[in-house]
């Protein structure tokens, strides 16, 4: 006999077939990256004070379970056929290293790269992938990153971008089979390039969709244009990956302002982006550390009942469904567990009213009224009946979660309204949209 709950269950597990399902990474990864920080600047005390200011200052209580290794953790070359951490940045071994990041309640994560080398001129793992993994697991990793650069001539490989992951991923399968261990979580970084999102969830949790982020406005809106095309290829197990965040940054002289560092992770985490923070938290300031720690934008990312990302309904500025990486799409809205939320953008440099019609969101019902919650400044903002207006500042976001209210009210006039007037009839056939 078949459970209410198992068959939801199985339906919520079934229902995106082509994603990668290997019982790992069901929702978005949450945690430190630290590439964009410290680039190959890196050993095992500056990962520990980064790991240890997660703990102190809630990261790691707000949902930042993971601390990531990048490039440049290795010798430059292998020994005896294996990969070896540089013994200067580990003093104490690799697995000593993840062993205290674990003490302290967090996951791990490496970098390897599909090719010769990795990006930085390291050991990549082409032609070596079953051992690499084995040395990643012993090492005590959970997750691992995986880069295109030096790939093999067309004559080695004799395979395209899927083949040379593939290697990686079955080389991942065949290791948890025979330990009788969980997969290590794969994410593709291939920038985002010839359709990742399409072959990636065959084979991975999570695929870049665009080239490195930078802490830059002009970064941000062309990320969210990119992504505006293939939102709806995340879902449960298989999400695309926006790069990492950037929130209070100032390497290459960038900065975010607050109202760009908001808009930037309110579409990273409503658009089920893993949230990896590239930022050195030493330096953070306390208003950007509190937008990372918005746990109600954060609840949406790791819905564990929604697995889809947040959907443009309309472009605004730019015409529907055209790229302009200064100006994607500004309307937005998804489904999630307990409401729909809509993400609003005001891509211009200065406020501007942003105005829709509710039911412009697939996800809202007509002939409702909806109690509207402010993600930002965690106020309930009474109900809304058919549209609504924000005012936005100049490149920030209004994140808005809208639950239902019941019906409409008569007393506000609107019978014989219709969310679609194309169709809509009296029961004898006249048409709204014909006139008489
Ligand atoms: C790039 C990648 C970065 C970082 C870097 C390391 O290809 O996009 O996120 O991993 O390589 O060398």
């Amino acid at each position: 006999m078949f459970s209410l709950a198992l068959l939801a269950s199985l339906l919520l597990t079934c229902h995106r077939a082509d994603a990668l399902n290997n019982s790992v990474q069901k929702l978005p990864r949450l945690g430190y990256n630290t590439w964009n920080a410290f680039a190959c600047n890196i050993n095992s005390s500056v990962v520990l004070g980064q790991a240890q200011i997660m703990k102190t200052s809630g990261l790691l209580d707000a949902g930042y379970t993971a601390v990531h290794l990048d490039d440049c953790y290795a010798n430059l070359n292998r020994t005896d056929g294996k990969i070896v951490a540089n013994a200067t940045k580990f003093p104490d071994g690799m697995k000593n290293f993840t062993n205290s990041i674990k003490a302290l309640g967090f996951e791990t994560g490496i970098y390897s790269d599909s090719g010769w080398l990795t990006c930085g001129g390291y050991p990549g793992s082409f032609n070596n992938e079953a051992t690499d993994v084995e040395t990643f697991a012993e090492w005590g990793f959970e997750y691992l990153k995986y880069d295109n650069c030096y790939i093999p001539f067309d004559s080695v490989t004799r395979q395209n971008e899927l083949g040379r992951y593939q290697r990686m991923a079955e080389a991942i399968a065949a290791y948890a089979k025979k330990t009788k261990t969980l997969p290590i979580s794969l994410a593709l970084c291939e920038w985002g390039w010839q359709q990742v999102q399409l072959w990636g969830k065959t084979v991975a949790q999570s695929w870049r969709v665009d080239d490195d982020i930078e802490p830059f406005w002009s970064s941000i809106a062309s990320i969210i244009n990119q992504a505006s095309f293939i939102a709806p290829q995340s879902d449960f197990y298989g999400h695309n990956d926006l790069d990492m965040l950037q929130v209070g940054n100032t390497v290459n002289g960038g900065n975010l302002t607050i109202e760009e560092a908001r808009s930037h992770f309110t579409a990273w985490a409503l658009l089920k982006s893993p949230l990896l923070i590239g930022t050195d938290l030493k330096t953070i300031g306390k208003d950007y550390l509190n937008i990372l720690l918005n746990k109600e934008i954060i609840a949406i990312n790791q819905d564990p009942v929604v697995g889809a990302s947040i959907t443009p309904f309309r472009w605004g500025i730019n015409p529907d469904l055209v790229s302009n990486s200064s100006h994607p799409a500004q309307y937005w809205s998804g489904q999630t567990q307990t409401g729909v939320v809509f993400m609003l953008l005001n891509t211009l440099d200065t406020p501007a009213p942003l105005s829709f019609n509710l039911t412009e969101s697939w996800a809202i019902r007509a002939g409702r009224q909806y109690h509207v919650r402010d993600l930002w400044a965690h106020t309930d903002n009474g109900t809304a009946v058919r549209n609504l207006t924000v005012t936005v500042p100049g490149h920030g976001v209004a994140a808005l979660l809208l639950t239902d209210a019941g019906d409409e009210p008569a007393s506000a006039g609107l019978e014989n309204e219709c969310a679609v007037w194309s169709q809509c009839s009296t029961h004898n056939g006249t048409r709204l949209d014909i006139p008489a």
